[in-house]
């Protein structure tokens, strides 16, 4: 049904990505309001709908998505748990921005697509926001138009100061590798068909048994191969960075040199230290994107598809990199839901 009412959405999960979500709802998007916020820490909930004024807090999602003023979902609990909150939110025929991974595997990311496809139309949307970047948005405008030829390789970078605590080796797969996955298969339009994910020695800066970095290799259905260097403890910086090279030409983004200085006989500038700071107009872009499709009707964005895409590429480099060698992605038929 067509809104042109405010949306009124809830937000499950306020840790760091949801408080940030809650906060850009309230500051900068338009047509929306947070209605409703839901922890499993009830003081986290309590703290942040104090914050943000004229919401409730609850402890339980299912109790928020039973509240009469909610017409939306923004999920930014952890992977484990988007399933549930999913699954919950289709039940009740709601709209949902999900925080990426969908889901943290390929076979709870096909019970959320059937759910959906049970319903008949698209109600979700993967919070990959790549997308929604105003240089990754130019590289794959140029992309597409041709000039340069038909990409053949695409190099990415994924860099963080330093991983969360207990961060472990599949996690740089299913959880940071998961973006650029994304973005291959984006910026390309094509699918991934294997995995190679190549180890070299451990950083001595890294955690104790943590495989960081990692260097994968994706293979595509259009015969481009992708490299991704993902590196969750390079201690300088959070850098997220493409380059595509193309039949006549290359073009690469990411490079972070909005403002160079010059002075006292050197010249340079500043690296951002994390993702709310790389990211943050991105974020603004995709949340407005999607308040405005879904009072319109259908979130437009990344679907459950590509989630379902992801995760299965995930679970491939996952096995790559816990049985060594080469992996074949598994993926059904794309259903005719998804275009
Ligand atoms: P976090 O650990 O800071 O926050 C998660 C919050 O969810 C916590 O407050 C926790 O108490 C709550 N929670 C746990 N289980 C819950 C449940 N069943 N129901 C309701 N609340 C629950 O985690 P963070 O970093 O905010 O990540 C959240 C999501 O955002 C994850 O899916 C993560 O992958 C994604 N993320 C996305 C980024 C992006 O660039 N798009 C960047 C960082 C995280």
């Amino acid at each position: 049904m067509a809104r042109s009412s405010t949306l009124n959405v809830a937000v499950i999960g306020v840790g760091r990505m949801g408080a940030d979500h809650v906060r850009r709802i309230r500051e900068v998007v338009s047509g929306a309001r947070v209605s409703a916020v839901v922890d499993a820490d009830a003081d986290r909930a309590e703290a942040v709908a104090a914050r943000a004024g004229g919401c409730a807090a609850y402890t339980d999602p299912a109790a928020a998505l039973a509240a009469a003023d909610v017409d939306a979902v923004l999920v930014a609990s952890p992977g484990p748990a988007h399933e549930a909150a999913l699954l919950a939110a289709l039940a009740h025929d709601l709209p949902v921005l999900c925080e990426k991974p969908l889901t943290p595997d390929p076979a709870s990311a096909l019970r959320v697509l059937d759910a959906e496809r049970r319903l008949g139309r698209r109600r979700v949307q993967v919070g990959f926001m790549r997308r929604y970047d105003a240089e990754y948005v130019r590289l794959e405008q140029l992309l597409r138009t041709g000039r340069l030829g038909r990409p053949l390789l695409l190099h990415q970078r994924h860099r963080n100061v330093t991983s969360p605590p207990g961060w472990t080796s599949d996690l740089l797969i299913s959880d940071s590798l998961a973006h650029e996955v994304d973005a291959t298969r984006w910026l390309l339009g094509q699918e991934i068909t294997a995995v190679t994910v190549l180890r070299p020695a451990p950083s001595g800066d890294a955690p104790a048994g943590l495989q960081d970095p990692q260097f994968v290799v994706l293979e595509t259905d259009g015969g481009a191969i992708a490299d991704v260097e993902v590196f969750v403890n390079c201690g300088f910086g959070y850098q997220v960075r493409a380059q595509a090279v193309c039949e006549r030409g290359t073009a690469h983004v990411g490079d972070g040199h909005a403002m160079v200085t010059q002075a006292d006989g050197r010249w340079g500038g500043t690296i951002a230290q994390d993702y709310l700071e790389r990211f943050e107009d991105a974020y603004d872009r995709e949340v407005q994107t999607w308040v405005d499709s879904v009072r319109h009707g259908t979130p437009t964005g990344p679907s459950v598809w590509d989630g379902l895409a992801a995760a299965a590429v995930c679970a491939a480099g996952v096995r790559s990199l816990t049985e060594g060698g080469r992996v074949e992605v598994e993926l059904p038929e794309r259903p005719s839901l998804y275009g």
